[in-house]
Parts: C-alpha cells; structure tokens; sequence
C-alpha cells in the first residue's frame, strides 16, 4: 500500500472504529463484536506503524495513552469554572424558585439534571477536533490533563455534524462502580490503600502521569454545560444546546427533565434519591438550572456561583445499627484492617453485617466503643462504613474499642511504619494468613496462572503441611496431591452476596493432574509475570513489567541500589525501598532459589529480531534524559541490537550512553572505573542509526531537504 492508499484506509478505519466507540460507550448499543473491533483496531495499529507520520492526533490508537506526563502544565480558563450554591432541603429548592420568579416576569422553566459525582473537567474542541482537557483548579486556573483525558471513550476526539468552530464543553468525569470495585481490589491486594470512594479514585487517576495507566482505569465523562463567547452562542436554551451536543457526539445523560414548577422539580428530586442505587455510577444531588439563556444573563451571577442555578445535594443513605464486636483481619501484606461485626440491618438493598473500619486512626476518631449504636453508610456495590456514634445511646460503663498490639494469627508485635495510618505484622514468612495470601497471589491469573489450585485448595495444602512458601509448589507431585479433601466455607466479607457458601474441596484424578500440569506449564511463564508473582509490596503489573523490562534480570535486580531502581520509570523511592527489603531478606533467596532450581523464568526474554546485532556481547549503562528517544526506546534498541542494559555501572561495563542529567554518582563512578561516557549522538553514529525519528526535537522554521 503506497501513503497515500494508507492515509484514505487510516481515515477509513478511525471512522469505522469512533463509530463503534460512540455506539458502545455513548449510546450503549455495540454493534460489533469485542473480537471484531480488535481486528480493526490492529488494522490500523499497523498501518499507523508502517507510515507513522500519519498517525493523527485524534486517532482512536491514541486512547490506549503511553505518553508520560512530569508534570501538568497550569492553565489559565478561558470562561472561568464557578461551582454552585447547594441545598440540603426542599425548602431551599422553593425559595431558589421564588427568587428566580421575582426577578424574571415571564413563565421560568428549568432544567433537571444529575449531580454526577466525581471531578469537573472543561474539554476545549477547535474546528471539530479535541484540543484540551483542563481541571477545575482554583476555578481560574487548572491542570492541562489532556493525554490523560483522551483516553476516556465517551470524551469524543473528533465530533460530527455542525458544531461551532471553538467551545468549551463542560462536564464530569467519574469512576463507575465497577472499575471503582475492581481497582480496590487490586489496590489492597498490593497492600496501598484503598480509595475512599470513586470521587477519589477518579480525581487519583485523572492525574496519573502515565496516561496508560488511566486507559486502565476505565473512567466514563458526562457532558452538562456548553461555554461559548455570548456574541457566538447558537441555542437560545440550555436544554437545546445539550441536546446539539449529544449530537455532536458528546455523553450526555438522558436522565434530565424540563420542570416547570416545584412540584415537578420536587418530583424529579425524589424519583432519582430512590432510583441512584440502581444507577451504575454515584450521584449526589440534582442540579437544577434556568433553561433560558436569555433569562440566564438577567440572574447573572454572584462572585462564587451563577444565581440561575442551585444543587440539591441528597443525604446519603445511611441507618443504624449497634456494633457488636470488631475483628482484626491480617492482609497478604501483614496489614491489620479492623472490621465492625454490627446487628444485621436493612441498607441499600442488602443485609449489612459488617463494615469496614479502616485503621487505628479512624477508630480512634470515632472514639468507638462497644455496643455503641452506629451510623452505617452505603452507596451501590460499596463496601459498608461506619460514619459516626450516637453518642446519646452509649451505655455508661460500656468499653472503648482498642486496637490490638499484636497479630491476631501469629502474635507478633505489631509495628507501624513511619507517616501510614496502617499497623502491620512484621512476621512475613511465619504468618499463616500472609503466607496463604501471597501464595494466593503467586498462582492468580496475572501471575502465574496457576488457576486449578484456586480458592480453597491453597488452605487445604496448607493445612497438610505441603505447601508453607510458593516454592513448595514445584515440588508437588501427583501421589502428594491425589485423595486430599476439606470443606470450606467462601467467605463474602461484607455480605455483598448475602450468603456464605459452603463446598467441599477434593482432590480426585482429574484435579490432581490438572494442578500439576498448570505448575509445569507456569515455568515458561515470562519473566515480568514471575517477578509480579513474587508479591512484592508496591510492586504491581505494570511495575513490574517496567522493572523487568529495565534491569533485564532478577540477578540485576537483587544486585541494585536503591537510587538504580529509582531511576525505572515510575519506581518512586517507597518502591525501591521495598523492593530493596524483599531481596536482602536471606530467607526470600531461599526461596528465589529454589524457583530458580525449578527452572522459573527469571530473565527477560531478549527478542532477537535484528539482525544487525552490533551491540552483542556488550553491557550497557543508560542513564539521563535523551533528546531524540525516551530512555525506555534506548533500551529497547540495546536489546534490539543484542546487547545487555544493565543499571549499575562496574569494572564489567562497557560504556553508559548519558543523555542530559546524567545522576553526578553515576558520572564520578564511571570515571573512577575508566568506563567511557557516550553521548546520545555518539551512540546513535556507533549504531549507525542515522534515520531514528526526530519525536520530541522542535524544528524551528522550514527546511528543504
Ligand atoms: S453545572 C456554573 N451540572 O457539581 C456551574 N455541575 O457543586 C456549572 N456537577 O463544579 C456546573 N453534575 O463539578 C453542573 N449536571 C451538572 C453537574 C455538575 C455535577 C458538579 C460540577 C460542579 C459542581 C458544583
């Protein structure tokens, strides 16, 4: 295909593909099939990677982010971003009315919305295209978080029809319930904290610096407010210009109403305080507006918030229930998370038997005591929390709750670490909870894949005394395994299923042999997998393969200071620092070794693709920030071309290719060692890399070539 035959298919193909995108995440009726898109979506990957400077900025490839924010830049707004006045009441509600009927002397209508719950955002469209995401901020000024905001599938990169050449869309973005419960999940599995609720998740993700990590997240944005020059403005109503916009391609929520009076306004209000729960997503009030531009611009506004506009913010739903007793439950990670045992009671639904206390500080700012009655809150599939005491029915002499000083598993002296609210057990290979935890772990689908040995079975190997450590794994065998059985209660920590279910685990022929057929297949399991596997605190997916990637090896990887592994992309020093943990204990070596003898991966593959193999036999440092390349590209074109990124520098080094910021110990350590020092030039004339794309250089003026 010549480029130009490749620019009439790419244009094709986004079309195709932003179709199905709107389809799918806008009006929630696919009409592809999961494997289809993806077909289509390789299609044009690869042309885009054949002619790459076709690639446009609104290509549907570029939702999938990779680009590294350091730091956000601070812009001004154009239209500044005003918040509402709230209400907590309907009488609040009609006085707003009245207001608004004295000051307007023809009929008023308004309109009723959704009050989503998440963070505001201003999307900034130039002659149809996406140019800029901005965050509220101070409501003059925000962040430019655009890379990451491209990413969301419902923010539309390029729009349809006849829309105006610039203006702003304002809206919000939030964190379905879904993704909200899936990204706690992992986050405790990795032993971070949770977040609180998908309001700050989602303002968490939406400044991730790398904007793949946010396509990860799987955000959503509803669209409310259109923001134009007054002398440009198109509709003559709100109501109007949100409907243009659905049809420019913008989310926007069926779920507003035209009111013309209290009575319809407080009707709306009460239908969407019952129907939220069922809302897939959190809202916290209804957001009622003038419709009328015309009327709107007679309000006017006050120094915070317009004065055509007020939000009613719901109470959240909350009951209560006397607490009965508090258990300490022990993580992977050895933290302590204390959960309420309450009186079963009605909530949101579900039966609520147990809620989450947090941390020693949050007990301690409730002043929790026994048999105190509690305020128990819960928002859809959210896990249940206590939000305060009625102190007036505390009985007198009853006790204070007090968090324990050592493992309720293993009793051991609990420690804290410096600046985390969380206590932990320190006695990570000893305690039972923890080691079934990280066994768990080790054999999950994104480790190493393990599955057959699934729930239950991990306890029930324990318990035979077959497995204290991963490592046990390797050396089960099909006689060890064949006539163990137990029966197991599946735990539903807070009632979310409302049932605890009980099952018998047993080892019969056919899940002996599949067990042991999955441990075999997990030794070709790569080496970025394997290093995940291992349940090192912190260290994630996506950090791990960004670590396997860098150090090549698990070797380099024991064998690195703190400040190497601070230099991966996104290993912070609280990373290092537990990486650094991990391999200096004696007893997880052991059980590195023991891998190793097993014949686990424990090298990143090298892909010999090239065969202009110039680097092989060579061990090379990278370290700087580079002009033509990112330091990760580098890398890749070392291994490419056969050689070995290695990350400290030693006498077996045979040179550093240093881009700007070279880190001062790394330059005093190389000229100590005599090692040279090659400038990022000098590297590519040695690779005879003459052609590498000029991505990041700016080219001041125009040149012929
Ligand atoms: S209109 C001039 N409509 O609530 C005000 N805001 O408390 C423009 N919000 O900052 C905002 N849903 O982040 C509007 N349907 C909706 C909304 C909404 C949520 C948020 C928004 C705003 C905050 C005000």
């Amino acid at each position: 295909m010549n480029k130009e035959e490749a620019k009439t298919k790419i244009a094709e193909l986004s079309n195709i593909i932003e179709t199905h995108n709107y389809n799918y995440y806008i009006l929630a009726q696919p009409t592809i099939s999961d494997y289809d898109f993806d077909m289509l979506m390789n299609e044009l990957i690869a042309l885009e990677q054949q002619f790459p400077d076709l690639i446009l900025p609104d290509s549907p490839t570029q939702r999938v982010g990779g680009d590294i924010t350091k730091e956000f830049q601070t812009v001004k707004h154009r239209y500044p971003m005003l918040s509402l006045s709230n209400s907590y009441n309907l009488d609040e509600v009609k006085d707003f009315i009245t207001r608004i009927k004295k000051s307007i002397e023809e009929e008023v209508e308004f309109v009723c919305e959704l009050k989503f719950d998440g963070v505001s955002i201003s999307l900034t469209y130039e002659k149809g295209l996406f140019v800029k995401a901005v965050t509220r901020g101070d409501g003059t000024q925000g962040d430019d978080v655009t890379t990451n905001i491209k990413t969301i599938r419902s923010v539309p990169l390029r729009l349809k029809g006849d829309y105006p050449d610039f203006f702003e869309m304002r809206g919000e973005i939030i964190m379905p319930h879904s993704s909200f419960n899936s990204i706690n999940a992992e986050r405790e599995e990795l032993g971070l904290q949770a977040f609180a609720n998908p309001r700050n998740a989602a303002a968490g993700t939406i400044k991730l610096q790398n904007s793949s990590e946010v396509a990860k997240r799987k955000l959503d944005n509803y669209c409310y407010f259109m923001m134009m020059d007054d002398d440009k403005m198109i509709f003559k109503t709100h109501y109007e210009s949100l409907n243009a916009a659905k049809q420019w391609g913008f989310n926007v929520s069926n779920y507003m109403a035209i009111c013309k009076n209290a009575d319809e306004i407080e009707e709306f209000i009460n239908y969407w305080d019952e129907k939220r729960k069922e809302l897939p997503f959190d809202i916290d009030g209804i957001v009622i507006k003038v419709n009328d531009f015309s009327q709107r611009e007679i309000l006017g506004f006050t120094s915070k918030s317009p004065r055509w506009a007020i939000a009613y913010k719901f109470k959240a739903e909350e009951v209560y229930t006397k607490l009965l007793s508090v258990d300490f439950q022990v993580g992977r990670h050895g933290t302590i998370t204390p959960v309420a045992n309450l009186e079963p009671v009605q909530l949101a639904g579900t039966i609520v038997k147990r809620a989450t206390l947090h941390n020693a500080d949050f007990i301690n700012q409730l002043d929790l005591h026994y048999d105190d009655i509690v305020s128990v809150e819960k928002g859809g599939e959210i896990i249940p929390k206590i939000t305060s005491v009625d102190l007036k029915q505390r009985k007198e002499y009853s006790n204070k709750v007090c968090f324990i000083d050592k493992c309720p598993e293993c009793g051991t002296q609990l420690v804290k670490a410096e600046g985390e609210a969380a206590w932990y057990c320190p006695n990570s290979l000893g305690c039972p909870p923890q080691i079934k935890g990280r066994i768990e772990h080790f054999i999950s689908r994104k480790a190493m894949n393990i599955e057959s040995l699934g729930e239950g079975k991990v306890e029930l190997l324990f318990d035979n005394n077959l497995i204290k450590d991963y490592s046990d794994l390797y050396d089960l065998t099909y006689d060890k395994l064949f006539g163990l059985e137990k029966v197991i209660v599946v735990k539903d920590e807070y009632n979310l299923l409302q049932e605890n279910a009980v099952r018998k685990v047993s080892f019969k022929e056919k899940t002996s042999n599949n067990i042991i057929e999955a441990i075999e297949r997990s030794k070709s399991v790569p080496f970025a997998r394997v290093l995940y596997a291992l349940g090192i605190k912190y260290v994630g997916e996506t950090t791990a393969k960004l670590i396997a990637k860098a150090m090549g090896s698990i070797d380099n990887i024991i064998n690195a200071s703190v400040e190497d592994l601070t230099e991966i992309e996104e290993v912070g020093e609280k990373i290092a620092l537990s990486i650094k943990d991990f391999f200096t204990d004696e007893r997880n070596l052991n059980i590195i070794n023991r891998l190793r003898a097993a014949g686990l991966q424990f090298e990143q593959e090298q892909k010999v693709n090239n065969e202009n193999q110039v680097l092989s036999g060579l061990s090379i440092v990278v370290s700087g920030v580079f002009k033509t390349m990112s330091r990760d590209e580098i890398k890749q074109l070392i291994e490419d071309l056969g050689g070995k990124n290695v990350s400290s520098i030693s006498k077996k080094t045979s040179f550093i290719v240093a881009g700007d910021k070279m880190g001062p110990e790394k330059r005093k350590k190389a000229e100590t060692l005599g090692i040279e020092i090659k400038s990022e030039d000098d590297f590519l004339e040695m690779i005879g890399d003459k052609e590498k794309p000029t991505k990041g250089i700016e080219v001041q003026g125009s040149f012929d070539f």
